[in-house]
């Protein structure tokens, strides 16, 4: 039986990445973002499902639920970002709000929407994936909204687990460090294409997005009574938030 598996946030990035990784895997994946063209061109090449989702809405969270059916194997909650850099004293409490918003409530909803399916998982082997980051691990200046949401992430996991314990589904996280991909500190910067190259300027060798698909695709075939509680990587570069080496 094919297994299927979603992908929230797969129109760009790690999730277009899980997806296609997911999908040269064997699963039928249904590919999940605001952004109908990249989700029908996504699934269009992977063969598999696209559905226009936006996370943080409940109406099109349970429109996803019932494309998705009676039986999920994987869900990846990939859906998620950091809008604005500003300290705490200066920051904007609707950039908090979003980014609360799509990190912890948006993956809270999708999540309820589709446990019914992922318990009904064939052998008792269903999967949840959070996608959190290292931004969830530490705080550091400027981080403000999204590594308290970041933090929120985790925190939801671990919780989410514990509930779980004695139910036929696993939970776990990937924590990714830096990661150049397309559009992540672009939307962060709000389009500023040089704020959004600072982020990555000197690092011969960030993760890429095939990096953490490759993880997530690792930490989700594993045999159904492994868990793999939290994967962190990061780029060789950056031995932490604080120490990262550039060439300069
Ligand atoms: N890049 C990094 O350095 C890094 C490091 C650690 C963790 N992460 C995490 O990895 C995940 C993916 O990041 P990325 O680097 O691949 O960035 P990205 O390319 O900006 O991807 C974000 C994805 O989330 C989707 N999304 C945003 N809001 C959504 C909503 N309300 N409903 C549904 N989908 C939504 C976007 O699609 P639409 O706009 O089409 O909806 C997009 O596909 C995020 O959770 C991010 O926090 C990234």
């Amino acid at each position: 039986m094919t297994r299927h598996a979603v992908v929230t946030g797969a129109s760009s990035g790690i999730g277009a990445a899980t997806a296609r990784s997911l999908a040269a895997t064997g699963f039928h994946v249904f590919c999940a973002a605001r952004r109908t063209e990249r989700v029908t061109a996504l699934a269009a090449e992977i063969g598999g499902t696209a559905v226009t989702c936006d996370v943080t809405d409940p109406a099109s969270v349970t429109a996803l639920a019932e494309v998705v059916g009676e039986r999920l194997d994987v869900l990846v909650n990939n859906a998620g970002g950091a809008f604005g850099a500003a300290t705490v004293a200066e920051s904007d409490p609707d950039d908090w709000r979003r980014m609360y918003e799509v990190n912890v409530i948006g993956l809270v909803q999708v999540t309820r929407a589709l446990l019914p399916a992922l318990l009904a998982a064939d052998d008792g082997a269903g999967i949840i994936c959070n996608v959190g980051s290292t931004a969830g691990r530490i705080a550091y200046e400027g981080g403000g909204g999204y590594t308290v949401a970041k933090h929120g992430t985790q925190v939801v996991t671990e919780t989410l687990r514990l509930e779980l314990w004695d139910q036929p589904v696993r939970v776990t996280e990937v924590a990714p460090g830096m990661v150049r991909t397309d559009e992540f500190a672009l939307t962060r910067f709000d389009g500023d294409a040089e704020k959004a190259a600072a982020v990555y300027a000197g690092v011969a060798e960030p993760l890429v997005a095939e990096d953490v698909a490759d993880a997530i695709t690792w930490m989700v075939t594993r045999p159904r009574h492994v868990n793999i509680d939290e994967l962190v990587l990061r780029p060789r570069a950056q031995a932490s938030q604080f120490k990262v080496h550039r060439a300069h």
